[in-house]
């Protein structure tokens, strides 16, 4: 097969790959003049800073309701809304964080079968938030309705709010394309295109109308996924050829590549040996500076190492719905839980 000419959306890797698809399909309704985004100031010493710059400085916007809306005002203390949770009620609390998420009590069924129910929780910029629990208790449920991948997902639905920025991410104006160009996701399995790793990177933005300098936007991600040194020399051989944890990386560069705002992985590590672990672990670390992140794990001490935040899910006793239990600083679940069932599960002793 030659790799460079199986457009992704009429390959035979079926779901994994509509999956992806679906994160960039439409753009062809995007208007001709899609801004392309220039990642957020950071003056963090992560890795990042040194890449080169994919673009050319054009403010980030996005269409979220009517009229497209400024980045920068998204992040306005108008539509920023200050963590209730951060530390409510405790003594000597963190000082507010800026939510990037707020997500209001939240249901999500597929036909009869409710989800979750009820959830309630903001997410911080700037840091990575583990969601952990029992399987089947909703967590890619609840990451997946945070930009839209539910929607196609027969029998789904809905009902609460999520605001991203301030704005509902399911209100009928809002273009899901666009909220999924600015809240990317990595899967579980690493699902590279069967193309070169420049195509693989190259693939979304050419789509999106993201074409100027495409070798620096290709270099920015790869060095922004740490798989840049490894993979320079051979940028146009295939993908398939990479190890498990050098295809989740590019992966994560795929994902870096349209210059989203947020990422949201599930369980991205799973099925990867303890170093690719370490290395993606590594990686999120340094991604936090320049991204929010919100991962999916099963694995208690990757979350207690990398997760700032940490919400625990569970399933309702008798709806067997899940339930958010608790969500605190990942030191607070791990350590002082205040609620019974999350100091069981993250003790091991249920789950
Ligand atoms: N596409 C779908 N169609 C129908 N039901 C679904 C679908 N996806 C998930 N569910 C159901 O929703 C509930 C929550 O599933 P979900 O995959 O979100 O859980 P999870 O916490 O991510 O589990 P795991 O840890 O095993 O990945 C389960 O009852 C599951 O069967
Ligand atoms: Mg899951």
């Amino acid at each position: 097969m030659n790799p460079n000419v199986t457009p992704p959306s009429q390959s035979a890797f079926g779901a994994v790959e509509a999956e992806f698809d679906a994160l960039t399909s439409g753009v062809a309704a995007l208007s001709a003049n899609a801004e392309t985004a220039t990642p957020p100031e950071t003056a963090s010493a992560d890795a990042t800073q040194t890449q080169p710059h994919p673009s050319g400085g054009a403010k980030p916007r996005i269409r979220i309701g009517s009229a497209p809306v400024h980045a920068s005002a998204m992040q306005s203390a108008e539509s920023a809304t200050v963590d209730a949770l951060s530390g409510a009620g405790r003594a000597g609390a963190a000082p507010a964080r800026e939510s990037i998420f707020d997500v209001r009590e939240m249901s999500v069924s597929y036909g009869t079968n409710t989800a979750i129910s009820g959830v309630t929780m903001q997410i911080q910029r700037n840091m990575i938030t583990a969601l952990i629990g029992p399987s089947g208790c909703g967590k890619s449920t609840f990451l997946r309705s945070l930009n839209r991948m539910n929607d196609s997902v027969k029998g789904f639905s809905i009902s609460g709010q999520v605001l991203y920025h301030g704005h509902d991410v399911y209100a009928g104006s809002v273009d899901p394309v666009e909220v999924r160009r600015r809240i990317g996701m990595v899967f579980q399995r690493p699902n590279p295109f069967p193309k070169s790793i420049y195509d693989n990177i190259a693939w979304a933005p050419r789509n999106l109308r993201m074409k100027d300098d495409l070798d620096r936007r290709v270099e920015y991600a790869l060095r922004g996924a740490a798989l840049w040194d490894e993979v320079k020399d051979r940028l146009h051989a295939s993908a398939l050829g990479l190890s498990g944890g050098q295809q989740q990386r590019l992966c994560i560069a795929r994902a870096i590549a349209i210059e989203p705002d947020v990422l949201l992985l599930d369980e991205p590590a799973s099925a990867l040996d303890p170093i690719a672990t370490l290395s993606i672990e590594q990686l999120m670390q340094t991604l936090k500076h320049r991204y929010t992140i919100v991962i999916v794990t099963h694995n208690m001490q990757q979350a207690a190492r990398i997760a700032d935040r940490t919400a625990f899910f569970s399933l309702e006793a008798t709806s067997r719905a899940g339930v958010l239990v608790e969500y605190d600083d990942t030191d607070v679940i791990f350590t002082r839980p205040r609620d019974p069932r999350t100091s069981d599960y993250v003790t091991g002793r249920f789950g």
